[in-house]
C-alpha cells in the first residue's frame, strides 16, 4: 500500500525546533563551549541528592496528592511568608511538573478564546505558543532597549475591554533586568483599574544581584488577589532536568488551575516532593544563590572587558546581554551561528523572544558556569576582531 498522506491542521504552525535546541545541537556539532540554554554545567548540592536517593529507598513511588504533598506546601509557604512578608496559605500552593507546566496550565485555566493577553518582549518563549492553544490574541510590548524597562503608558495604551491578563517575568529572561517597586505599584494600579489577571514568572527570585530586593506579586496584596506566580526549583537548586516547581495563586484562581492540573498530569512525582520538602528546612540552600551567582557575573564580565563585546548589566537571572555592534554587522542570528562556528562559543540571539523582529545587535550569555568554562569561552571571545559571513 503507498503511504497516503492524510490531513493533519497543526494548531501551532508557525512553531519549529526552538532557538535553545538549534544553538545546543550547533554547539555540539562544532564542539562549542555553550554558554547558550541557561543550565548549569556544574551537579546540585550532594545533601539534596541523598535525600532524594533516601527518599526512594523509603518507598516514596506511587502517586502524591494532587496539589502537592501537604508537608511540602507547608514549607514553602513558611518560605514564602518570612521572604515577602505575605500571608500565603499552603492551599493556595500547587506543585507543578516545572515552571512550563504551571505557566501552560495556567493559561489554559485562565484565558478564553478571544481574550487578549499583554506579552512583555523580549519573552519567554512558551507563553505565545500556551496562550496560542487557548485561542489568545497576543498583544507584544518592547521593553525600552538598552534598559529593557516597561514603558507603561505605552502599556497603558494597549488595553482594551478585551484584555484578560497582563504576563511579567522577574528577572527577566534573556535581559537580566528586574522590576522596582515602581514598576509593582504601577501594575497593581492598571490590573485593578482594568480588572485584569496577572501571570507573574518569578523562576529566577533567588538569582538578584547588587542587593536588589526582588520584587514579588506576593507582596502586594490587591495584586496577588487577581494573579498566578511561578517558580521553578530547577532554577533555584541547580537541576533543571529534574522538572518540578509551583505557583502560588489566591483561592478563586487555584481552583481553577486545578481544574486543569488534574488533567494535566494530575501529581507531580513523589520523591522529589519528599526530599525538596526536607531540603527547604535550611534557608542557606537558597539564600546564598546572589552571592553565588553575582560572583560568577562579576567573573565573566570582568574577563569580557577587554573584548569587543559591550554588556549591558544584568540585574538578575544567569543571563547578561552583551552588545557586538563593535565586531559585526550581521543580524544577531547570523552572528550566533557564525561565532558558534568560527569561535566555537554558542550564545543565544534575541530575535526569536519577539514577534516584531528587532535590529539591535546583541546577544545573551549564560554565566551559571563553572569558572573554568567562563574564563575559556571568554578566552576565546576575546580574540574577535570581527564576525562575518565565511
Ligand atoms: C523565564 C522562564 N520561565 C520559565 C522557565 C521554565 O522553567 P522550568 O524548567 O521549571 O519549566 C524558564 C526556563 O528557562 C525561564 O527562563
Amino acid at each position: 500500500m503507498p503511504n497516503k498522506e492524510f490531513p493533519i491542521k497543526s494548531k501551532l504552525p508557525n512553531v519549529g525546533t526552538t532557538i535553545f535546541t538549534t544553538m545546543s545541537a550547533l554547539a555540539k556539532k562544532h564542539q562549542a563551549i555553550n554558554l547558550s540554554q541557561g543550565f548549569p554545567d556544574f551537579d546540585c548540592d550532594t545533601n539534596l541528592k541523598s535525600l532524594v536517593t533516601d527518599a526512594l529507598n523509603e518507598g516514596y513511588n506511587q502517586y502524591a496528592p494532587m496539589a502537592g504533598l501537604p508537608s511540602l506546601q507547608n514549607a514553602l509557604a513558611l518560605k514564602i511568608n518570612n521572604l515577602y512578608k505575605s500571608n500565603i496559605y499552603p492551599d493556595e500552593i500547587t506543585v507543578t511538573a516545572g515552571a512550563t507546566q504551571g505557566i501552560f496550565t495556567a493559561i489554559q485555566a485562565l484565558i478564553h478564546y478571544g481574550d487578549e493577553v499583554i506579552v512583555i518582549e523580549p519573552a519567554y518563549d512558551s507563553y505565545i505558543p500556551s496562550l496560542q492553544l487557548a485561542g489568545a490574541i497576543v498583544v507584544p510590548i518592547e521593553l525600552v532597549h538598552p534598559t529593557y524597562s516597561i514603558d507603561w503608558e505605552l502599556l497603558e495604551s494597549r488595553i482594551t475591554n478585551k484584555t484578560r491578563m497582563i504576563i511579567i517575568n522577574t528577572p527577566h529572561n534573556p535581559t537580566g533586568s528586574i522590576l522596582r517597586l515602581d514598576d509593582l505599584n504601577e501594575l497593581e494600579r492598571l490590573v485593578l483599574k482594568h480588572n485584569l489577571l496577572c501571570l507573574s514568572d518569578e523562576v529566577y527570585e533567588h538569582l538578584i544581584y547588587d542587593s536588589e530586593p526582588h520584587q514579588s506579586i506576593l507582596r502586594f496584596p490587591d495584586l496577588y488577589n487577581r494573579s498566578i506566580a511561578i517558580y521553578s526549583f530547577g532554577k533555584t537548586f541547580h537541576n533543571t532536568g529534574w522538572k518540578i516547581g509551583y505557583v502560588v495563586a489566591p483561592p478563586r484562581i487555584t481552583s481553577e488551575f486545578r481544574k486543569v492540573h488534574q488533567f494535566n498530569v494530575f501529581c507531580v512525582n513523589s520523591f522529589l516532593q519528599h526530599a525538596i520538602t526536607e531540603y527547604l528546612n535550611n534557608p542557606e540552600t537558597y539564600l546564598h544563590l546572589p552571592q553565588f551567582y553575582q560572583e560568577k557575573r562579576d567573573y565573566f564580565r570582568q574577563l569580557m572587558k577587554s573584548s569587543g563585546f559591550k554588556a549591558i548589566p544584568s540585574k538578575g537571572s544567569y543571563f547578561e546581554l552583551y552588545d557586538y555592534s563593535d565586531l559585526s554587522d550581521l543580524q544577531d542570528e547570523q552572528f550566533a551561528i557564525e561565532m558558534t562556528k568560527q569561535y566555537g562559543v554558542a550564545c543565544i540571539p534575541l530575535n526569536p523572544f519577539y514577534v516584531n523582529k528587532h535590529t539591535h545587535r546583541v546577544v545573551r550569555f549564560c554565566f551559571a558556569k563553572k569558572k573554568e568554562t567562563l574564563q575559556a569561552a571568554a578566552q576565546r571571545l576575546t580574540s574577535i576582531k570581527q564576525v562575518a559571513l565565511l
